[in-house]
């Protein structure tokens, strides 16, 4: 698989540094500046809440947690560990005096093979240090099995996976934490929830909390076979916009109109941003709503009328643009970013859904043997809306 941009394992993602300006006065005024503090204690329990775990420490960094792990647990002699990983696990056992007993990965997961970790158990082995490589988890159960057998604990070096659940949603059954449950209401089955919970709630907060629409305004949606494109559709018609939405096929045009597109621009001509302005007698539309990025990102702005607003949920297509500042200030244009959903999108997604406001597009019901199936007719961009998987 190619990627135009690359995927950085060890690089943070940060907040805006505006954003993390004033939490840092508020430390200032504190004056503590390591353990203690009281942003330290409310992340460590915020974080307890979101791991859903009882105990966290918080440390500088991820080298230093591991020896201390490994202090704490009063682990000497052996460690079986993998070869797989970012140099600190072996340094943290090195330091501590232990020595690295390196087992083969799991080609398909890059994470240490549990069949391979018994023949490797010595007199001197008191451990084993996995890995959960690129976020995803080692065989937990497997390497709990062999420690069990062997009296043998385990520390995770979960530097690439923090906050990963396991196992997946591609289940008969799957445990969530309650606090993360929302009700259905009376006439909305799994099968809508399923299809519209996710991409529809997105829209949900792009058209309703991040921008507003109003009745007569122009929206132009963004791939109008999309989760989101498809629920933007509804979401503008029902709001009283004018809606155009772009697709690239013939039935993915039909979709667009039966959903309530008045005008839909086929995004196979490059010119199509011109169509888009023709068709509002040069004006331009009043909101985009884009979920692609890249260069399909800059020609919504070639759409956009002067004090409209673009507002964006996604990069696929390209997380690194190059934008004309002049043309945004002087047309007084907003791009906007929106992220995910929070409980108040999901619940009026719903509510919508009940009120019959807004349909979900199911393409097809497929079992859950076939999940791999499914992934291969998504990747051929055939499908309208959404495939669902019923267990
Ligand atoms: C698997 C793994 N373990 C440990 C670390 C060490 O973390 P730190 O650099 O915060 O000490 C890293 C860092 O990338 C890592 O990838």
């Amino acid at each position: 698989m190619k990627s135009k941009d690359p995927i950085f394992v060890t690089q943070p993602t940060l907040p805006p540094l505006e954003d993390f300006l004033p939490y840092l006065r508020e430390i200032w005024d504190t004056k503590i500046l390591t353990n203690t503090g009281p942003f330290h204690e409310q992340l460590e329990s915020e974080l307890c809440n979101y791991l859903g775990v009882k105990y966290i420490s918080l440390f500088t960094n991820g080298t230093i947690a591991l020896i201390a792990a490994l202090r704490t647990l009063r682990i000497t002699g052996e460690v079986i560990t993998t070869p797989y990983s970012f140099v600190a696990t072996a340094h943290s056992l090195l330091w501590n005096g232990i020595k690295p007993i390196f087992v083969d990965i799991d080609p398909a997961t890059f994470n240490l093979d549990p069949e391979k970790i018994e023949a490797a158990i010595s007199s001197q082995t008191t451990a084993i240090m996995p890995v959960h490589c690129y976020g995803r988890s080692c065989d937990v159960d497997k390497i709990q099995k062999v420690a069990e057998r062997n009296g043998l604990k385990v520390i995770y070096d979960a530097a690439h996976s923090f906050g990963v659940q396991r196992d997946g949603g591609f289940a008969e059954k799957v445990v969530v934490p309650s606090r993360a449950l929302v009700r259905l209401p009376a006439k909305v089955d799994a099968k809508i929830s399923a299809a519209l919970s996710l991409a529809g709630s997105t829209a949900m907060r792009m058209l309703t909390e991040r921008v507003t629409v109003g009745s007569g305004d122009w929206v132009l949606v963004i791939g109008a076979s999309s989760g989101v494109g498809s629920a933007a559709i509804q979401i503008a018609r029902v709001s009283g916009a004018n809606v155009i939405a772009t697709a690239s096929s013939e039935p993915k045009k039909a979709l667009a109109l039966e959903l309530g597109a008045k005008h839909v621009v086929n995004t196979s001509d490059p010119g199509w941003p011109a169509e888009v302005r023709k068709l509002t007698d040069k004006r331009g539309v009043d909101v985009v709503v884009e979920h692609v990025g890249g260069e399909t990102l800059l020609k919504c702005f070639e759409c956009l009328a002067r004090g409209g607003t673009i507002v964006t949920c996604g990069a696929t297509a390209g997380k690194e643009v190059s934008l004309n500042v002049w043309s945004l200030f002087v047309k007084q244009q907003r791009l906007v970013g929106s992220y995910s959903r929070d409980r108040l999108d999901l619940e009026a997604t719903l509510q919508w859904a009940a009120d019959g406001r807004l349909q979900p597009v199911i393409h097809d019901v497929m079992p859950l043997a076939k999940a791999p199936e499914a992934y291969a007719r998504l990747r051929s961009r055939t499908v309208l809306g959404k495939l669902l998987i019923a267990p």
